[in-house]
């Protein structure tokens, strides 16, 4: 049994009735302020500017943003027309591109709209999102960790925590099990620039839950997996096309073909909101490219000369033959490919 009070110790996205209320992930480790988001327009401009990040996180903070816009065009009986938050659902779509769990949740939230067009289904159908991510990360927490063996060690990138979901994590929700069962000795985790989820966020969660672990820079990996400290490089998905290509955190693509070089086994853990079986292959996923100047400063303040130019895929698809296993909440599919995702997902 996984002691939760000790590895699921953070909320990033609290829904209170009134408001949606956001850590912000922008100030993280120095500050923990929350957000409070009145409105979907607000929602819109968390999600764009990485006050909430993390591909679940993402697609439940838009699903209490729909709620939010249905609150405002709503009439006396609480109730709602699809037509008159059209506006608000079109900017939610148009907050980030690559992580599918938006247009999951806003697709899931459209068809409570249409059929039942009332804000007290609507705010049901959010919590239910919320709720359900929450108990698929545990499960897939069992799931993957069941592939680990005993004093392993572990790589993960991003912060795929409580902070990217609901609650627990992905990656790391199965980094928290598999310590908690005595199956993983070793974990290490990316610094992930140029955002630094790994060294801002994954450090921060780690610590809070008393798990020994080593940061280490992204350029480092290679030097690491040579070592032989490591068995299983274990990541998120922001989504995984029908064919098993996973996209992930710029970086991932190198770390999977690393892994395979050195023998070192590759998992991705997501649950079933990140799969996309009507994107075939990863070369259909759209890949987020974000400001230059996210790399040309560190920390608010310019390091790069000025007249310097940065190209920022925030992004990389890591192919289904790189893989060993996908974990979801339905279940692990070793080996990856269109048959097998097709026999799980259909
Ligand atoms: O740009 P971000 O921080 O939203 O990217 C997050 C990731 O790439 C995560 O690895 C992914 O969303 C999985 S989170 C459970």
């Amino acid at each position: 049994m996984i002691d939760y009070s000790r590895y699921d110790r953070v909320r990033a996205v609290r829904w209170e009735g009134d408001a949606l209320h956001l850590l912000d992930q922008r100030r993280l480790p120095l500050e923990e302020v929350m957000i409070r988001c009145e409105d979907a327009q607000a929602v819109v401009a968390a999600i764009a500017n990485l006050t909430v990040r993390g591909a679940p996180a993402i697609g439940i903070a838009a699903a209490y943003g729909v709620v939010l816009a249905a609150r405002t065009k709503a009439d006396a009986f609480g109730r709602v027309n699809a037509d008159a938050i059209a506006g608000e659902l079109a900017t939610l779509r148009a907050s980030r591109p690559t992580a599918v769990n938006l247009f999951w949740a806003l697709n899931r939230m459209g068809e409570v709209l249409r059929a039942a067009g009332s804000v007290a289904a609507l705010e049901s159908a959010a919590i239910a999102i919320e709720r359900e991510d929450l108990s698929a990360n545990r499960r897939m927490g069992s799931l993957g960790a069941a592939l680990i063996a005993p004093d392993s060690g572990v790589l993960t990138h991003c912060n795929t925590g409580s902070l990217a979901t609901a609650g627990f994590g992905t990656a790391l929700g199965v980094i928290r099990a598999g310590v908690a069962e005595g199956r993983i000795s070793r974990v290490f985790h990316t610094e992930t620039r140029p955002w630094l989820q790994g060294t801002r966020l994954t450090a921060w969660e780690l610590l809070k839950d008393g798990i020994e672990a080593h940061l280490i820079a992204d350029s480092a990996a290679a030097h690491l997996l040579a070592s032989g400290k490591v068995q299983w490089v274990i990541v998120g998905a922001d989504r995984i096309a029908a064919n098993g290509d996973t996209a992930n955190k710029i970086g991932t693509l190198q770390l999977a073909v690393l892994a395979r070089h050195f023998g070192v086994r590759f998992m991705v853990v997501a649950p079933r909101s990140t799969v996309d079986m009507g994107t075939a292959s990863g070369a259909d996923i759209p890949i987020e490219l974000r400001d230059p100047a996210e790399m040309l400063n560190f920390a608010g303040t310019r390091v790069a000369a000025e007249g310097v130019q940065a190209l920022n895929p925030v992004f990389d698809v890591a192919p289904a033959e790189l893989i060993d296993a996908i974990v979801t909440e339905l279940g692990t599919i070793t080996a990856p490919d269109r048959d097998r995702m097709a026999a799980s997902f259909a």
